[in-house]
C-alpha cells in the first residue's frame, strides 16, 4: 500500500511537472537582452519576411493578415521575454493573463496543418532573425525556451515523408561518436543521430581520426535515424600502434548499433525535467590483431580476454536546456569490453556486463558551435591493461545540417600493451548527411 501510494504521488508530481504551461518571465533581463521593444520589433521585422520566403512554410501564411501577426508576436515575445506588454490577440492563456481560454495557441493554428519540420522551420528562421539583430545566443535561446513547448499545442499534424526533411534544429542529431551511434564523441546520447523528424528520416557518414603518443584509432561508419526514434548505425574501427615494438600493430573491430527514444523529447520539454531517453545495444565483433605474428598473437583472447564479441547496452537521457544554453546527458552502460572491445571482452580479473557511468556536458555557444567535455568509464577486466577512464573536451561546428566538424582534446588513460603510458591527444571527426 506504501509502495503504491508512493508511486502514485511520483506519477502525480510527474503528471503536474509535465502539464507546467510557460509562463513569462520574472525579470526582464531577456527583454533587455533582444533590445527592449524597439529590439524586439526590428527582429520581428527581420523574421516575417523570413517567414514569407521560407519554402518550408511560406505557402501557412498566404491568408493571412501580416501585419497583424507581426504585432501579436511582437507582444507575445515582449510578454514571455518579461518586457512590460500584454499579448492582446486572439491567444489567450489563463497562465498569462488570469482571463481564461478564449483561444489558445492550440485554437490559433489548428486548422494549419503544422508538422514538427513546419515549427521547427519557424523557430530556426527566429534564432536567424535574432542572429541577424546582434541578440547574443544566450539571449535568443532564453525566448526559445519559451517558445519550443508550445510545440505541444502547435503541431497536429504527421505527413510521413519518403524523403529526408533535414526538420530538426542544427546540432539536435548530435554528431557520431566513436563507436557509431549518435551522441558526443566517446559517448552515446539519447539523441536519434541525424536531422530527421517524426515524419521523415535520415542519414549519415562519419570518419574519426585519435592520434596518441603511441596509438591511432580510426573509426568510420554509417548511421540511419528513422522517424527520429529509430537509429541504426554500423562503425569499424581500426586501431594502430605508432611506436616500436608495437609499430605494426593493427586491431580491426565491427560495431552494429541500435538505439530506441522511448521516452521525453530533448527539444520540446522546456517546460519541465523530463529528458529524452533511450535505450540501445552495441553489438561488437573483434576482428584480430595484426602486425604481432612473431609473437604468434593474433586474436585478443591471447592477451588475456575471454571472448572477440559482446553486448554493451545502455540507457541515456539527455536534456537540452535552452534558458542555460546548455546540453547535458547522461548515460549509463553495462559492459565487458575492453578499451571498447579493442582488447575483446572480459578477462582473468571479470567477465560480467558490469555498470559504467558516462556523463557529457555543452555549452551552446551559438547555433553552429558547441564546446564540452565528456567522462566515460570504463571496466578494468585484463591484467595486462591497466585500463582507466576516458575523457575529451570538445569543440563541435555545425556549419550546415549535412555537415559537422568535432574537434577534441582526449585522454585515453593507460592502454597498455607494452607502452604503459598515459595517452592522451587529437582527436578529429567529420560527418556529413542528408
Ligand atoms: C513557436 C512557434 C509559434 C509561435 C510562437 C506562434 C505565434 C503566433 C501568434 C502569436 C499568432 C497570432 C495570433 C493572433 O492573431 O492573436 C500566430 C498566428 C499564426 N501563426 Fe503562429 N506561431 C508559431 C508557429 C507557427 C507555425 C509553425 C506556423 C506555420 C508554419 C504558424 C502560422 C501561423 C498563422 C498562419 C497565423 C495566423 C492565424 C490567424 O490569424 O488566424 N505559426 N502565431
Amino acid at each position: 500500500m506504501m509502495k503504491f501510494s508512493r508511486t502514485a504521488a511520483l506519477g502525480l508530481l510527474l503528471a503536474s511537472s509535465l502539464a507546467t504551461a510557460q509562463t513569462p518571465y520574472t525579470d526582464d533581463s531577456t527583454y533587455r537582452g533582444l533590445g527592449g521593444k524597439e529590439g524586439i520589433k526590428k527582429i520581428v521585422d527581420t523574421f516575417v519576411p523570413m517567414l514569407l520566403a521560407d519554402p518550408r512554410i511560406k505557402e501557412s501564411f498566404a491568408d493571412f493578415d501580416m501585419v497583424q501577426l507581426n504585432v501579436r508576436l511582437q507582444e507575445q515575445f515582449c510578454e514571455f521575454a518579461g518586457g512590460p506588454c500584454k499579448y492582446t490577440g486572439k491567444y489567450r492563456d489563463k497562465t498569462m493573463d488570469g482571463v481564461g481560454t478564449v483561444r489558445d495557441m492550440a485554437t490559433v493554428h489548428q486548422d494549419l496543418k503544422i508538422t514538427n519540420a513546419m515549427f521547427n522551420a519557424l523557430a530556426e528562421d527566429l534564432q536567424i532573425a535574432m542572429e541577424q539583430n546582434n541578440v547574443p545566443s544566450s539571449v535568443s535561446n532564453k525566448l526559445i525556451a519559451k517558445l519550443a513547448p508550445m510545440q505541444r499545442a502547435i503541431v497536429t499534424t504527421t505527413v510521413a515523408q519518403t524523403k529526408p526533411d533535414l526538420g530538426k534544429f542544427l546540432a539536435t542529431g548530435g554528431v557520431s561518436q566513436v563507436e557509431g551511434a549518435g551522441g558526443g564523441g566517446i559517448t552515446p546520447w539519447a539523441l536519434i543521430s541525424g536531422y530527421g523528424t517524426r515524419d521523415s528520416w535520415s542519414a549519415n557518414a562519419h570518419y574519426t581520426y585519435i592520434d596518441t603518443q603511441d596509438y591511432k584509432l580510426n573509426s568510420y561508419g554509417v548511421a540511419v535515424g528513422i522517424a527520429d526514434r529509430l537509429e541504426i548505425s554500423l562503425a569499424k574501427q581500426e586501431f594502430k600502434g605508432s611506436l616500436a615494438p608495437l609499430n605494426l600493430l593493427n586491431i580491426k573491430q565491427d560495431i552494429l548499433g541500435l538505439k530506441l527514444k522511448v521516452a521525453g523529447d530533448a527539444v520540446y520539454e522546456q517546460d519541465n525535467w523530463m529528458p529524452q531517453v533511450a535505450i540501445g545495444v552495441l553489438y561488437k565483433r573483434n576482428k584480430g590483431i595484426g602486425g604481432l605474428g612473431a609473437l604468434g598473437v593474433t586474436n585478443v583472447t591471447q592477451l588475456g580476454a575471454k571472448d572477440d564479441h559482446g553486448y554493451d547496452y545502455y540507457v541515456a537521457a539527455t536534456k537540452i536546456l535552452f534558458e542555460q544554453s546548455l546540453l547535458l546527458n547522461g548515460t549509463l552502460r553495462a559492459t565487458r569490453a575492453n578499451q571498447m572491445g579493442i582488447l575483446g571482452f572480459g578477462g582473468d580479473k571479470g567477465d560480467s556486463q558490469r555498470l559504467m557511468p558516462e556523463v557529457s556536458a555543452a555549452y551552446l555557444v551559438n547555433r553552429k558551435l558547441a564546446v564540452g567535455a565528456e567522462y566515460r568509464r570504463k571496466p578494468h577486466n585484463l591484467g595486462v591493461d591497466n585500463e582507466k577512464a576516458y575523457y575529451d573536451a570538445f569543440v563541435a561546428w555545425f556549419p550546415s545540417k549535412n555537415f559537422s566538424v568535432t574537434a577534441a582534446y582526449a585522454e585515453l588513460g593507460d592502454i597498455t600493451i607494452f607502452n604503459p603510458k598515459k595517452q592522451h591527444g587529437l582527436y578529429l571527426s567529420l560527418q556529413a548527411g542528408f
